[in-house]
């Protein structure tokens, strides 16, 4: 099938690599240039695993193609729009100006019959507006959330555990307005909305066919359940990270092991392990503002109380950060001044060169805030995090980050720091021996045993 995807960021260039992969003919579209002539040069402009590879063999193939030119979108049957919602500069609700400009700039090159597929992660009621501008041209809007994680993106979105296709209920107009309106709920395809709706539904069965026809759950349902799936998930993922940072922060007054802690209620099949590593916190492009947004959604929405958890989720993830650095504070007695601190880490997860939000160079910035010499290492974002704050020392190699340190602390759990790094290794290099573990994946017992004097989060 002929797809169009608009925005080629870490959500639309592995959409649109992964389509053609699947088989289909791909155009990637984006207003940036220099990403456009990378990606068309077969480059990932930004590192994930595996993209690269079907970056080049879908450009060798004919399959895929990219351009700054929206006109080229002209003549696909499905149009994805993949472009960012980062949170607004003045307060916590999504900014949609490029989700705006990308529709705005698509509507003059759609034809009758052709088909949008929002993928951005928006304010609920959004896609309804969004709607009335689409179906004005005879194209039909369908929501299609996106659930892939960084560092697992190319496998998430050709294997996905499940397809969610919002579509409009044309036979009620249940379309709900941003600034509010309620949509009917719907029970599946029959009910969710006219022919179109469920051609549209079918088409995009179409498109995910290898994921359809393994069986993966393809769940129809109207525009503001899909917008709300996508935000519900991962409002979700957010709280359960910062229960156990709140755990964490239990154990550390009462002397338990909030890693034990996590062991055993994660044996409970109903709360299960997943998502309950403690530590420094989540960061990224998504969890931290997807929650915000919400926050500010259902303000708008008279139902703020309905997500106020939200805020204390947030508070109590930003307070990990501020926890971490405690620890180093207080294990100079007070006073990090010239202390040399080297930080194992940089991106907001492994596997990752991606630094938004990231709580590993929170703590590094707020360290050196305190007048500490910083030194930062990581496998693959430091050169986004010299751009970003070009007042810390960044070294490529681990081994020369780690040589004369006073102390280190794991902020990014990386193999070759949890793995590949071994404390008497680390003790050879170091001037010191204080280590804080801020995700919690050293072993402790073994980093004492070197002579170390190991700091964990919310253990003892
Ligand atoms: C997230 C969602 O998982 C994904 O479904 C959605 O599409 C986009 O947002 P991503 O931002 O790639 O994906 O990262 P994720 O793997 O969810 O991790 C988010 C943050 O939480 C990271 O900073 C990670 O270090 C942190 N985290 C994760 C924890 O602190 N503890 C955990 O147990 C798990």
């Amino acid at each position: 099938m002929k797809l169009s995807v608009i925005g080629c960021g870490y959500l639309g260039a592995v959409h649109a690599a992964a389509m053609a992969s699947i088989g289909h003919e791909v155009v990637g579209i984006d207003v940036d240039e220099r990403k456009i002539d990378a990606l068309s040069s077969g480059e990932a402009p930004f590192f994930e695993p595996g993209l690269p590879e079907i970056l080049s063999a879908g450009i060798a193939s004919g399959n895929l193609r990219f351009t700054t030119d929206i006109a080229e979108a002209k003549g696909a049957r499905v149009h994805f729009i993949g472009v960012g919602t980062p949170q607004q500069r003045d307060g916590d609700a999504a900014d949609l100006t490029y989700v705006d400009a990308a529709v705005d700039a698509l509507l003059p090159h759609l034809t009758s019959g052709d088909i949008v597929a929002g993928k951005s992660t928006v304010p609920v009621g959004t896609a309804a507006q969004l709607a009335l501008r689409v179906e004005a041209t005879g194209a039909t809007l369908v929501w299609n959330p996106e659930f892939l994680r960084e560092g697992w993106a190319v496998q998430d979105t050709i294997d996905p555990d499940r397809l969610v296709v919002g579509v409009s209920d044309a036979s009620t107009g249940s379309a709900a307005g941003r600034s509010g309106g309620v949509s009917r709920p719907s029970t599946g395809l029959g009910s969710a909305g006219g022919s179109s709706a469920a051609d549209a539904a079918d088409v995009l069965r179409e498109v995910y066919h290898p994921a359809v026809t393994k069986g993966t759950p393809f769940i129809v349902t109207d525009l503001a359940t899909a917008e709300l799936v996508k935000v519900a998930a991962n409002a979700f993922l957010a709280t359960k990270i910062s229960f156990i940072n709140a755990m964490s922060e239990i154990a550390e007054v009462t002397g338990a092991d909030v890693t034990q802690l996590a062991d055993a209620i994660g044996h409970d099949a109903r709360i299960g392990r997943r998502f309950l590593g403690a530590g420094i916190g989540f960061g990224g492009g998504c969890l931290p503002k997807d929650i915000r947004a919400f926050s500010a959604r259902a303000e708008e929405l008279g139902r703020s109380e309905s997500v106020s958890f939200l805020r204390e989720v947030d508070a109590i993830n930003l307070r990990r950060r501020e926890r971490a650095v405690h620890l180093v504070v207080d294990a100079f007695e007070g006073n990090v001044v010239g202390k040399n601190i080297t930080l194992l880490g940089a991106a907001f997860k492994p596997h990752s060169d991606d630094i938004r939000d990231s709580p590993a160079l929170d703590v590094a910035v707020r360290l050196k805030g305190l007048g500490a010499e910083v030194t930062v290492t990581d496998p693959e974002a430091l050169e986004n995090a010299r751009r970003q704050h070009p007042q810390l020392n960044y070294v490529d190699d681990r081994d020369e980050a780690l040589r004369g340190a006073d102390a280190v602390i794991v902020v990014t759990e990386w193999d070759e720091y949890r793995r590949e790094l071994s404390p008497e290794h680390a003790a050879s290099l170091t001037a010191g021996t204080i280590v804080v573990d801020g995700r919690n994946c050293l072993d402790a017992a073994a980093w004492r045993e070197a002579g170390w004097t190991y700091y964990g989060m919310g253990r003892p």
